[in-house]
C-alpha cells in the first residue's frame, strides 16, 4: 500500500489551512486540516488542481451531514442522480448508498457497487468527472477500495498496442454490467423499462484526453465496456482483457484503507476503481455523490 510521504504544504489562507501530502505510490494524496464548510473559491480551485494532479484525494476527518456532502460536491459541478433510485438516501437523491447492510430482509444500499473495475457512470453521454465517497460505517477489515492510474496505463502501453487502439471507440453499457452482476447478487431485480430507457448504451473513445490536464488516459473498463467498435467479438474481448490486465497490474494500483470520516474523491477521467463485496457479518456503509463531467474526446 502506498504511504503518505513527501510533505507538500500549501500557503496559508485565513479561512482554511489545509495540507496536501502526495502518496508515494502511483496516484493519490491525503488532505488534512480541511473544513469543507469553509472552502473559498480559491480552496475549491486548489482541491480541483490536486484532484487532476493526483487522481485521488483523501479528505480526512470529515464529520459532515449528507446536506454538507451534497453542497460541497456541487462546488465541482452539477450532480448526477443514479438510475437505481431504490438506493438514494431519503431526501437526498444525489446521494447513493453503498452498503452491504440488510435491514428487515432488504439491502439498504448497493452492495456490489464496486464489484468489478470501472469508472463511475462511464455509460452516460457525459460520464462522471469524479465521485465523492464518504465513510459512514466501516468494517475492521475487507473494506478497502482500489484505484488504478489510467494515465500511466496509457503511457506505458507498448507502441503496437497504442497503434491498435488509436482512434478506436468502445461501447459502455449500464445494462451489460447490471445483467452480469445479476448472476452474482440475488437482490438485483430486473430493471424496469423506464430505467433501461434512462441509460442507453453510449460510445466513447478508448483513449480520452483529460479536459483539464490534456494528458491521455485509457478509458475502458472491465465493468461497463461491452466491446470495441469495428472489431470481431473475439478480438475485442482479447484486446479489452489485455488493456484491463495492463491497467490494474501491481505497481499501478493504490489501495485505500478507509479511516472513520474519510471522504475519498476520485477522478473518473483518469482512474478505474474496484471494491470487493464485504462479507455480510462486517458492516460497511458509505454515501456517494457523482459530479457530472464532459463528453469524452
Ligand atoms: C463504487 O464503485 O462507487 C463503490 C466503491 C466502494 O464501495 O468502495
Amino acid at each position: 500500500m502506498a504511504s503518505a510521504t513527501a510533505l507538500q504544504t500549501r500557503p496559508a489562507v485565513a479561512e482554511n489551512n489545509f495540507t496536501i501530502r502526495p502518496f508515494s505510490g502511483p496516484l493519490g494524496a491525503e488532505i488534512t486540516g480541511l473544513d469543507i464548510n469553509l472552502t473559498s473559491d480559491r480552496d475549491i480551485a486548489e482541491l480541483r488542481a490536486a484532484l487532476v494532479k493526483h487522481s485521488v484525494i483523501v479528505l480526512r476527518d470529515q464529520r459532515i451531514t449528507p446536506q454538507e456532502h451534497v453542497a460541497f460536491s456541487r462546488r465541482f459541478g452539477p450532480l448526477q442522480v443514479h438510475v437505481l433510485n431504490r438506493f438514494h438516501l431519503k431526501n437526498h437523491p444525489e446521494i447513493m448508498i453503498v452498503s452491504n447492510v440488510v435491514e428487515n430482509g432488504q439491502p439498504i444500499g448497493l452492495v456490489d457497487a464496486g464489484a468489478d473495475w470501472h469508472s463511475d457512470l462511464s455509460y452516460m453521454l457525459r460520464p462522471s468527472l469524479g465521485s465523492l465517497l464518504h465513510a459512514q460505517e466501516l468494517p475492521p477489515e475487507q473494506g478497502d477500495t482500489q484505484f488504478a492510474n489510467m494515465f500511466n496505463a496509457y503511457d506505458s502501453l507498448p507502441a503496437d498496442v497504442k497503434k491498435t487502439i488509436e482512434g478506436r471507440r468502445a461501447v459502455h453499457s449500464y445494462v451489460y454490467r447490471y445483467r452480469r452482476l445479476q448472476a452474482l447478487t440475488p437482490w438485483r431485480v430486473d430493471l424496469t423499462q423506464k430505467q433501461i430507457d434512462e441509460v442507453p448504451d453510449v460510445e466513447h473513445p478508448v483513449v480520452r484526453t483529460h479536459p483539464e490536464s490534456g494528458r491521455k488516459a485509457l478509458f475502458v473498463s472491465e465493468g461497463f465496456t461491452s466491446h470495441i467498435i469495428g472489431l470481431p467479438k473475439d478480438e475485442s474481448d482479447a484486446l479489452l482483457k489485455l488493456l484491463h490486465e495492463h491497467a490494474v497490474r501491481a505497481g499501478n494500483v493504490y489501495t485505500h484503507k478507509w479511516r472513520a470520516h474519510d471522504i475519498v474523491f476520485w477522478d473518473n477521467r483518469s482512474t478505474v476503481h474496484y471494491a470487493p463485496i464485504t462479507p455480510q457479518h462486517l458492516r460497511r456503509t458509505l454515501y456517494r455523490t457523482t459530479v457530472e463531467g464532459d463528453v469524452p474526446f
